[in-house]
């Protein structure tokens, strides 16, 4: 397998609007994030993901950009940028911003003129269709709800939006605007940045060309659809200007598209997929299906090993938190729980990520009232469940369970009254357990979760199998159990892992026996034996690696 620094790295997410707040504004800003670089070098990452800090109106919290090549008042100056990355790179951290390049804000000034006539020249850098009949072009559904179309009163056409009103898409067959498109992304690589997360990059092609002749509500339609890949191959050459990484956010995209995309001749170098992450329980339900959860991890890496590289995950900022959704958060299982998912998904095939606190075990937040919630997503879909009479009380719990605003909060870095965020009153309500979530108690207790993340980064460095190693998933059928070893000629490290509250128990298959005889523990998150039984039971949310030398 290819050796790439990429592939060794563990890149660690920003959402800089909650991180740290240096001029206590109540908003996290770039100076922020610059004043805390030492801790993320404790923590022993490799690289930062920047969630969008362009200039933007904050319709979707920076997801919808009215000017690529300028910073947010809110988050400081270009001057601050520059600083932040020599820094950064100063510590041997590298960093990859945000490309959002499926839509802008309509406050661009691309928009702007867009909207201003049919015959403007910047009319076609977005997509514009007359009306059927009075009736929008179609009845496609916008992923924020409503319609994805919004009629123009000047013009009497409507413009197509995947997201929000506010985030009008791109027409990627315009020439002219994928030329300006890669030239910003020729600018910010120019500048030395080291790469990107690419928003929403399945959904840059629609179908909207080939429209059927009237209402039709198709799911998908602009979301991996043929021809899209005429685009991605674009792009990618643009990337392959430079030495970079790149990963794409890519829902919608199949294990068996995997190569495709994240090939070692894909699209990019690796890709967020949204199975396995895709099956955390809507709606209050409690059942996580464990064994769905297997096979969705289980299918990326075997679609990849060998042939290409994965994105490993659990968290971000669209999601909640992962101890409160897979785990259990509970006084008595959430640094237990958080361990077990942490190790589970950082021994797999592929570069791990960690977003914002989940290194602390943060947890999703009680919010009392939709005032509290700030996501455009989780407004609208309370108003639509109160249409649909559902009581205020029944629409928040709805709401609470699953807004994205549960990863939000902002970071707990100490017990002070707005967790050391900021002296004042913070954009998002600040979770009330910062008393005992935060960086200072996880930095003081040598077994924190903290620590625990700690170690898995210092291992993953230290044996190459960890990190270029085959996988094989031992126990498929197992319904407590995410059983699976990563193989190279120096060493083998079995990873046992129970995701249930619930004991389990294993038998070591008859193949492995031998091997497992010489199996030596390395780190677990309870007190286990040095040996690994040939069968044992693991006590609730149990983790274990256990290493075999290969070596003479
Ligand atoms: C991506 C981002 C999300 C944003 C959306 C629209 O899914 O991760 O936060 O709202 O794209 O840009
Ligand atoms: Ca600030």
């Amino acid at each position: 397998m290819k050796k790439k620094w990429w592939k060794e790295a563990v890149g660690y997410q920003i959402y800089p609007r909650s991180f740290k707040d240096s001029n206590n504004d109540g908003i996290g800003d770039l100076n922020g994030i610059r004043e805390k670089l030492p801790y993320l070098k404790k923590l022993g990452i490799d690289f930062i993901w920047l969630n969008p800090v362009y200039q933007s109106p904050n319709v979707d919290n920076g997801y919808d950009i009215s000017d690529y090549q300028a910073i947010m008042a809110d988050f400081g100056t270009m001057a601050d940028f520059d600083l932040l990355l020599a820094e950064a790179h100063k510590l041997g951290i590298k960093l990859i911003m945000d490309l959002v390049v499926n839509h802008s804000s309509d406050q661009h000034e691309w928009f702007k003129e867009s909207k201003a006539s049919k015959d403007n020249p910047y009319r076609d850098y977005y997509i514009w269709k007359d009306g059927i009949q009075g009736e929008p072009p179609s009845d496609w559904q916008a992923i924020f709800g409503g319609s994805v179309w919004e009629y123009d009163e000047k013009t009497e056409q409507y413009y197509f939006h995947a997201f929000a009103k506010e985030q009008p898409d791109f027409n990627w067959e315009n020439e002219q605007l994928k030329e300006r498109l890669f030239s910003m992304i020729r600018w910010w690589l120019d500048k030395g940045i080291d790469g990107f997360r690419v928003d929403a990059i399945s959904h840059i092609r629609k179908d909207a060309h080939h429209l059927p002749a009237l209402l039709e509500n198709v799911p998908g339609r602009y979301q991996n659809i043929p021809g899209i890949e005429h685009y991605l191959e674009e792009l990618k050459q643009v990337f392959e200007e430079y030495d970079i990484m790149t990963v794409g956010e890519a829902s919608g995209v199949k294990a068996v598209e995997a190569e495709q995309w994240a090939g070692d001749d894909g699209y990019f170098n690796m890709i967020f997929e949204f199975e396995h992450i895709g099956l955390w329980k809507q709606e209050q339900e409690k059942n996580f299906d464990i064994k769905a959860f297997k096979k969705a991890l289980s299918n990326w890496q075997y679609a990849l090993d060998g042939k290409g590289w994965n994105a490993l995950y659990m968290e971000n900022h669209d999601v909640p938190r992962s101890v409160s959704v897979f785990g259990n958060d509970s006084e008595e299982y959430r640094e237990i729980s958080a361990k077990a998912l942490a190790m589970m998904y950082f021994f797999l095939q592929g570069t791990p990520f960690i977003y914002q606190g989940q290194e602390l075990g943060m947890t999703n937040m009680p919010f009392e009232s939709i005032e509290e919630i700030n996501t455009l997503d989780s407004k609208q879909l309370y108003r639509e469940l109160q249409d649909a009479g559902k009581s205020e009380e029944t629409a928040l719990a709805t709401v609470n369970a699953i807004t994205r605003d549960n990863s939000r909060t902002p970071m707990q870095w100490s017990n002070d009254q707005y967790a050391g965020f900021s002296n004042t009153e913070p954009w998002l309500r600040m979770n009330p357990n910062k008393q005992t979530i935060n960086v200072e108690a996880a930095l003081a207790d040598s077994d924190s979760v903290f620590y625990f993340y700690q170690k898995l980064i210092r291992l993953r460095k230290q044996h190459s199998a960890l990190v270029y190693g085959s996988f094989e998933e031992i126990l498929p059928e197992h319904e407590q159990l995410y059983v699976y070893t990563r193989r190279n000629e120096e060493a083998v490290f079995l990873v046992l892992v129970n995701l249930s509250e619930q004991p389990a128990s294993y038998q070591i298959p008859k193949h492995m026996k031998q091997l497992s005889e010489k199996a030596q523990l390395v780190l677990s998150n309870y007190q286990a034996a040095q040996d690994l039984p040939l069968t044992d039971t693991l006590a609730p949310f149990e983790a274990r690696t256990y290493q075999i030398d290969m070596g003479n």
